[in-house]
């Protein structure tokens, strides 16, 4: 059992942290749980009694507390006193990145030899009380470390193990008419299970790890007397990305390299601050805070390892329109373009995977009051890729997330297989049911989907890709890694 420490914030609520066991760290289902580079700790308001000598054991000096554990949402932060680190795959090679509170950036060492890394912007923006630094990884590298952490470099070869995770963010939303507030606090499937998939994939040990888009979803403020929520921070700062994020991946982000998308709740509109702070693949711009300077689209970009050549598209932008959706004009016109030039990017290849955050030929299922019932979303995207007269024909495999389940749908007209990857642990999307689909058979028309070519899971969890020779198989699993089913991904022709 978790034992009482010290108060935590005692300022704003009567908050109590504790050391506890990292076991009892997943299993326990505290008011807020949270760690620091060592310790993990469990808030709640009540005190716990009888410590264990595990405990003891780790009780040493002063506790600090990380964020959360003040539990008023505020806009801004200093959340913690941890230190962040990965590897993310970008066009100009491996970047390494870390997160910090220190007042300067730490070395690396690369195959043995100290490298300073630099910081990713003079500043960081308002509510982010945190630095960010990043060191280009000199091609051919072996081995990582920032402090203490080994961060895993992708394999000299083509990986044989990718894991592919969607829309990991706690959702807590309010609109003029509604309040959506997602259970952060639980970890169960009927609260936001973030937390168990990370572990499950970190279990997993892959080569490379695919994010596609979604990140950060705390955008209002837990309402009143919601245990489900209470304490969350909210808003688009340090704390609501720590919370969302860094703090429930910690021990996930140095397992592989990572291929970030950009998802829609990271636009201009949202947190695109931390977006562009932490994740994005490219240098940042003069005055990169200044909201006139956001990039409303990246430009796509290539990255390979091995013969695993991958496509990364920015499909965040996209206005949003009536329900059902429509062409957005000027949309259609970015996405053409952007397609286009992912057709330039692989030229060269003749197997290559296309990531995106938005599932071109996608249906989603809408919450009563919400427009039609079911809806072919992606319109927009829909009309560039015909535009563009289709897909590049050297890519069998589109990936997206977006889709709060899992949904597969395979095609007989030459189109690649689309995967929607979305069940990481923000609240799901209703399902799509056979009887929606044969009520609203125009849907599946517009997207020139036969319904018998359809396979929809509502439920979270993550895919593993796993590579024998030449043939990837791909293996949907729940929120603990458990198989729900497998099936084999297409090779281009
Ligand atoms: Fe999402
Ligand atoms: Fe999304």
């Amino acid at each position: 059992m978790v034992d009482q420490v010290k108060p935590c914030n005692p300022r704003r609520r009567e908050y109590y942290c504790d050391v506890i066991n990292p076991r009892e760290f997943r299993n326990t289902s505290p008011t807020i749980r949270t760690s620091s580079r060592s310790q993990m700790y469990a808030c709640s308001h009540h005190r716990s009694v009888g410590l264990n000598s595990w405990v003891k054991a780790l009780v040493v000096g002063v506790v600090s507390c990380a964020v959360g554990c003040g539990g008023d949402g505020s806009t801004s932060g200093t959340a913690d006193t941890d230190r962040y680190a990965w590897t993310q795959l970008t066009p100009s090679g491996v970047s390494a990145r870390v997160v910090t509170t220190d007042a300067a950036c730490p070395d690396a060492m690369v195959d043995g030899a100290v490298m300073a890394m630099d910081p990713r912007a003079s500043t960081s923006p308002s509510g982010f009380d945190v630095r960010v630094c990043e060191l280009a990884v000199p091609e051919g590298a072996q081995t990582l470390v920032v402090g203490e952490q080994s961060l895993r470099l992708p394999p000299s070869d083509t990986p044989t193990k990718v894991v592919i995770v969607g829309d990991t963010g706690c959702r807590i939303k309010q609109t003029d008419t509604t309040v959506i507030a997602q259970a952060c606090n639980d970890n169960s499937d009927q609260g936001w299970p973030f937390s168990r998939v990370a572990s499950a994939i970190a279990a997993e040990n892959p080569e490379l790890i695919f994010h596609m888009g979604d990140y950060h979803y705390r955008e209002a403020p837990c309402p009143d007397g919601n245990e489900g929520c209470e304490g969350s921070p909210y808003g688009p700062n340090w704390a609501s990305w720590h919370a969302d994020w860094f703090e429930p991946g910690e021990q996930l982000l140095p397992v592989a390299p990572w291929v970030f998308t950009r998802g829609n709740h990271e636009d201009c509109g949202r947190a695109w601050l931390g977006w562009f702070l932490f994740m994005d693949a490219s240098p940042l711009p003069t005055d990169p805070w200044n909201q006139d300077n956001c990039q409303q689209f990246t430009p796509p970009y290539r990255v390979a390892v091995g013969d695993l050549s991958v496509a990364v598209m920015d499909s965040s932008s996209i206005p949003k329109s009536a329900n059902p959706p429509t062409p957005d004009p000027d949309a259609v016109a970015e996405y053409a373009a952007q397609l286009t030039a992912i057709a330039a990017l692989l030229a060269d290849d003749s197997n290559a995977w296309l990531t995106t955050h938005r599932p071109f030929w996608s249906p989603r299922a809408n919450l009563p009051g919400d427009g039609d019932p079911l809806v072919a979303i992606e319109t927009t995207l829909i009309a560039a890729i015909e535009a563009t007269g289709g897909l590049p024909p050297q890519v069998p495999l589109a990936i997206a997330g977006h889709v709060h389940q899992f949904q597969k749908m395979t095609f007989d007209d030459g189109r690649p297989m689309q995967l929607a990857i979305g069940g990481g642990g923000t609240q799901l999307a209703p399902p799509v049911t056979s009887d929606a689909i044969a009520t609203y058979p125009e849907v599946f028309g517009t997207l020139g989907l036969d319904p018998m070519n359809f396979d929809m899971f509502d439920e979270f969890g993550f895919v593993v890709a796993t590579r024998v020779g030449d043939a990837w198989t791909a293996s949907l699993r729940d929120l603990d890694g458990g198989e729900i089913t497998s099936f084999p991904l297409p090779a281009a022709p």
